[in-house]
C-alpha cells in the first residue's frame, strides 16, 4: 500500500486503485483494535437526515471536525455495537486522483495510482468485520437506520441470527458483524479489515503468501474459499496484531429484488470455508460461526487465534 500521509503517530495509507485519497489510518497504541470506521454518502443533505434518525433510533449524533486530512463536515455517530468505539458519515472526501504525487500516478486514466512494484498490490479497501456479542441488534440497526441490504446471513440451531454480511453497493459486504463462537475470537473487537486483490487463489494472493511467509507473519486462515462471498480469502495478523483479509474474486450484486442467502447449521462450514485443505479446516475452527462438532482440532495443528502456540511448518 501507500503511505499518503505521516502526521505524529498517524500513518495515512491506500491501495493503488483506492479512490480516495486513504482507506485506513494507523495509530500507535497499547492495543490492537478499531477506533472508527467512516463511511461517505452520496449527498451532502443526506447527512443531517441521517443525523434525525440516529438520533430517533436513541444513539448520538453529533458534527465534528476531522481530525483528517481532506475530510469535510463529519457526523460522529454511536451504534447498539461495542466496537469501534465510534463511526462517522462523511461527504466531502480527498480523491486520490487529486492527491496522488506525480512520480506515483497511474498512466491509466481510469485507476489514481500505479500498481506498487514491491509489496503485496492491494487494488481497494473491500469490508470491515466486527465479533460483536449484539451481532443480529447490529445489522438489523445498519439496515433500518443507514439503508444497508443484508445479502447473506448465518442462523444458529434454534434459527437466531448470528452472523450478517450487510452492503449498499453491488459488493457482497461492506461490513459484517459475527457472533464468534465461545472458544474463538475475541468478543467486541474488530475480527480483520479486509482489502480486495486481482488474480483470484492463484494470482497475486499466492504471490502476497510467499511474501508474508518470507517475513515470517503468520498466516492464520486460508488461502482457501468462502462459500459466502464466494471470495478466495487469507487471513494473517500483523505485527500490531490486527488482523487483515486479503479478499479476491468473489461475485457482485445487481438485482435489485436480491434476496437475502440464510446458512444453517445444517450446511456446516460450507459458508465460511468451501474449500480448503488444511488451512481451512484451520480457519474453520477459529471462526466459523456454527459449532458443527466436538473435534479437538488442535490435534490437527490449528488453535484459536492468539492462543496459537509457537509451531513447526506442517510437513
Ligand atoms: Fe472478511
Amino acid at each position: 500500500m501507500y503511505l499518503r500521509h505521516e502526521e505524529g503517530d498517524s500513518y495515512y495509507l491506500a491501495a493503488y486503485g483506492d479512490w480516495q485519497d486513504f482507506t485506513l489510518v494507523l495509530h500507535e497504541g497499547d492495543e490492537w483494535g478499531c477506533k472508527n470506521v467512516a463511511w461517505k454518502v452520496s449527498d451532502e443533505d443526506d447527512l443531517e437526515s441521517y443525523q434525525e434518525r440516529i438520533e430517533e433510533s436513541g444513539y448520538d449524533a453529533e458534527f465534528v471536525d476531522s481530525e483528517k486530512p481532506g475530510i469535510g463536515n463529519t457526523l460522529r455517530f454511536d451504534y447498539p455495537g461495542a466496537s469501534p468505539e465510534y463511526m462517522e458519515l462523511v461527504y466531502d472526501v480527498a480523491r486520490a486522483f487529486d492527491t496522488v504525487p506525480e512520480e506515483n500516478r497511474s498512466r491509466l486514466k481510469n485507476q489514481p495510482t500505479r500498481k506498487p512494484e514491491q509489496g503485496a498490490g492491494y487494488r481497494r479497501i473491500d469490508h470491515v468485520n466486527f465479533n460483536l456479542s449484539n451481532a443480529s441488534e447490529c445489522a438489523q440497526w445498519f439496515q433500518d437506520v443507514l439503508d444497508f441490504n443484508l445479502r447473506e446471513e448465518g442462523l444458529g440451531p434454534d434459527g437466531e441470527q448470528l452472523a450478517a454480511w450487510l452492503s449498499v453497493s453491488p459488493l457482497v459486504h461492506e461490513i459484517a458483524f459475527v457472533t464468534p463462537p465461545e472458544d474463538g475470537n475475541a468478543l467486541d473487537k474488530i475480527d480483520h479489515v479486509a482489502y480486495y486483490m486481482d488474480g483470484g487463489q492463484a494470482g497475486e494472493l499466492e504471490r502476497t503468501a510467499d511474501l508474508l511467509k518470507e517475513r515470517n507473519i503468520e498466516i492464520v486462515g486460508g488461502p482457501a474459499r468462502h462459500g459466502i462471498s464466494q471470495a478466495h480469502f487469507m487471513y494473517y495478523v500483523t505485527p500490531g496484531g490486527n488482523k487483515v483479509e486479503v479478499f479476491s474474486g468473489g461475485y457482485l450484486i445487481f438485482d435489485p429484488e436480491w434476496e437475502p442467502i440464510t446458512w444453517t447449521p445444517e450446511d456446516g462450514s460450507d459458508g465460511f470455508v468451501w474449500w480448503g485443505g488444511k488451512a481451512g479446516s484451520h480457519a474453520r475452527r477459529q471462526y466459523d460461526f456454527v459449532p458443527t462438532d466436538e473435534t479437538d482440532w488442535s490435534e490437527h495443528d490449528a488453535y484459536p487465534i492468539r492462543t496459537r502456540p509457537e509451531q513447526e511448518p506442517p510437513e
